[in-house]
């Protein structure tokens, strides 16, 4: 089953062009903090390893299942591979900011069920539950150097990283999260950067397996679909509910863009 239809040629022009096209959003001084702190090497990349990266790797694993684990560390990875190939987005992008980004951006789906709302679509969900763990641990002191800025920027990476046609046009690393999680899919043939090799991939998805990366994903937004119909009425995740789910399409009827529209009150 295909997952995601941005292999298709078109598609996947428009978000190459989109990416090229992308930050040209000002140094933030973070770099040079990226620069300094302890890094470490897994499955050959290196990537940061402080005490909030590691406490979110931490959170990571104690919200999810065994393949959500793998995809959050196989996004991270990727990302930072794609990253540091490319100076520009090198110097722009805090490597911390990053790393808790793509490690927590799934937390919307948790396996606790702890962090999910009944009200608010996925993304959502995790970008909020990120928000409060960078709070708790700037109060533990955990977390250095984070202020208001950085956490926004870690949820808007969350909310958005569903959406390739908003989140190439942000921040550089809100882009480069989502183009990391994005290669997760499909490996080269869906990294928006085109630069992650078969080597690269093979070599993470050897330390983090796949397990059932597609068909898992599928059922979890089928379930959102379920039990919240309402947070993926008009989102990517319509067409799961459209295919999947019974009755999901004539109870959408009402509450989508195009009827608030179409029923605009007239001049
Ligand atoms: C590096 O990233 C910048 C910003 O996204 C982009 O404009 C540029 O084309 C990239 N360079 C290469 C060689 O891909
Ligand atoms: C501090 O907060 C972080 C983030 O919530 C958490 O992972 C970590 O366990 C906390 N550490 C202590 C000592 O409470
Ligand atoms: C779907 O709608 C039909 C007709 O209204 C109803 O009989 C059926 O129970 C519904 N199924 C679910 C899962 O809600």
């Amino acid at each position: 089953m295909q997952l995601l239809k941005y292999s298709s040629v078109a598609t996947f022009v428009v978000l190459l062009a989109t990416v090229n096209a992308l930050p040209h959003v000002a140094k933030t001084g973070l770099s040079a903090r990226g620069s300094n702190i302890p890094t470490q090497v897994i499955a050959g990349v290196t990537v940061p390893d402080t005490p909030i990266v590691k406490a979110a790797q931490a959170y990571a694993r104690a919200h999810s299942d065994d393949m959500t684990f793998n995809h959050v560390m196989r996004s991270w990875l990727f990302g930072a591979i794609i990253i540091n190939k490319n100076a520009t987005q090198r110097a722009a992008i805090d490597p911390e900011t990053h790393a808790v980004a793509a490690l927590l951006h799934d937390l919307g789906w948790d396996n606790t069920g702890e962090l999910i709302s009944e009200d608010k679509r996925f993304e959502v969900d995790g970008a909020i539950a990120a928000w409060n763990f960078i709070d708790t641990a700037i109060l533990n002191g955990t977390a250095h150097g984070w202020d208001e800025n950085r956490k926004q920027l870690v949820w808007d990476t969350i909310a958005l990283h569903t959406t390739p046609t908003i989140f190439a046009y942000k921040q550089p690393v809100v882009a480069m999260t989502a183009v990391g999680i994005f290669s997760d899919f499909q490996g080269p043939n869906s990294d928006m950067s085109h630069t992650l090799t078969w080597d690269e991939y093979t070599r993470v998805t050897g330390a983090f397996p796949r397990h059932d990366l597609g068909p898992s994903v599928s059922k979890i937004i089928c379930g959102f679909g379920r039990t919240k119909p309402a947070t993926t009425y008009d989102t990517w995740m319509m067409p799961f509910g459209d295919r999947y789910v019974e009755n999901y399409t004539q109870e959408a009827k009402g509450h989508l863009a195009i009827d608030l529209v179409q029923g605009a009150l007239p001049n």
